[in-house]
This record gives structure tokens, C-alpha cells and sequence, in this order.
């Protein structure tokens, strides 16, 4: 037990900071695979020019909701908050999940793919939407 528990401490002081490295991957994956998979359409920021919407602040955004962008009918209608889940449901098969859109399909199906992108969409998220919208 003497010789356990110093160990112990050690790990208990270390898991923050794994976490926290955990996290700096996760995100670091998934802006690679936004550029490859979303980038040429999407700018992680408001201020660059985008074909799309801009992602910047994006989750738990409500959908169609950046001013000056030119929404499909589908999507400006549809009424809901960009979740983590209907962020998933997008990626897996967004004309699917929302008929009518004019994003043109992406079939990301991998849940860690997903997971990583979502990491990175929350890491160009720094406003607190779910504050602004009382949700
Ligand atoms: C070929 C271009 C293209 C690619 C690639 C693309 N998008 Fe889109 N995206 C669009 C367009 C165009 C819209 C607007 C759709 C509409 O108005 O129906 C859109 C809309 C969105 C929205 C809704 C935003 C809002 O303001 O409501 C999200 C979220 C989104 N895309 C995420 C992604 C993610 C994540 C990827 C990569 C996995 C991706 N898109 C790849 C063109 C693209």
C-alpha cells in the first residue's frame, strides 16, 4: 500500500492535464478533417469569405440563422438548434435528415470522425449560444 499510493498521486495530478491533451487531439483531428471535408465550403470564421454558411459559433446555433446567407427554404424553415446530435445527423446524411437543402451530401458515418469534427466545431464555438437563446 506505502509504495501504491505515491503512485496513485501521480496519476490523480496527471489526469487533468491528460484530459486536457485528450481534448487539444480530438481537436486537432478534427480540424484536419474539417479541411478536408468541409473547408472548401465552410470558413471556421465569420469574417472570411464562405460558399456556405460560416461554422464559426455554430453549435447550438438555430439553422439559418446568419444574416446575410442566402438559406435554402428547407433549412431556413426547419426550426432547429444546431445539437451535437443534429450536428451528427448532418454529417451522417444531411439531405436525408433534412429534404431540400442544397448541401450537397456528406456521408460521414464514422462516430470517432464525427466526434472529432464536433471537437472542432466546439472549439470555433467560443459564444455560449444555449445562454443567448435560454435553452
Ligand atoms: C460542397 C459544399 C459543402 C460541403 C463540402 C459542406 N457543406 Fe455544409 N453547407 C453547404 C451549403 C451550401 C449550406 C447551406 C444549405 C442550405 O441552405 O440548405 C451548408 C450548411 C451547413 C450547416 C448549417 C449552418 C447554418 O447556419 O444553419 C452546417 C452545420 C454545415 N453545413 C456543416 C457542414 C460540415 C460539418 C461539413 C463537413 C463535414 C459540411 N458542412 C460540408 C455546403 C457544404
Amino acid at each position: 500500500m506505502a509504495r501504491i499510493l505515491p503512485t496513485l498521486a501521480l496519476l490523480l495530478a496527471a489526469a487533468p492535464a491528460f484530459a486536457d491533451t485528450f481534448e487539444e487531439v480530438k481537436v486537432a483531428a478534427g480540424k484536419t478533417l474539417f479541411d478536408a471535408e468541409c473547408r472548401r465550403c465552410h470558413a471556421p470564421n465569420a469574417t472570411d469569405p464562405s460558399y456556405g454558411p460560416p461554422l464559426e459559433n455554430v453549435l447550438n446555433r438555430a439553422a439559418g440563422s446568419v444574416g446575410n446567407y442566402d438559406y435554402s427554404i428547407a433549412l431556413e424553415a426547419s426550426g432547429i438548434v444546431w445539437t451535437p446530435a443534429a450536428l451528427r445527423a448532418w454529417m451522417e446524411d444531411n439531405d436525408g435528415f433534412m429534404p431540400g437543402t442544397k448541401m450537397r451530401h456528406v456521408g460521414i458515418e464514422d462516430r470517432t470522425v464525427q466526434d472529432f469534427i464536433l471537437a472542432y466545431l466546439a472549439s470555433i464555438s467560443p459564444q455560449d449560444n444555449t445562454a443567448v437563446d435560454g435553452e
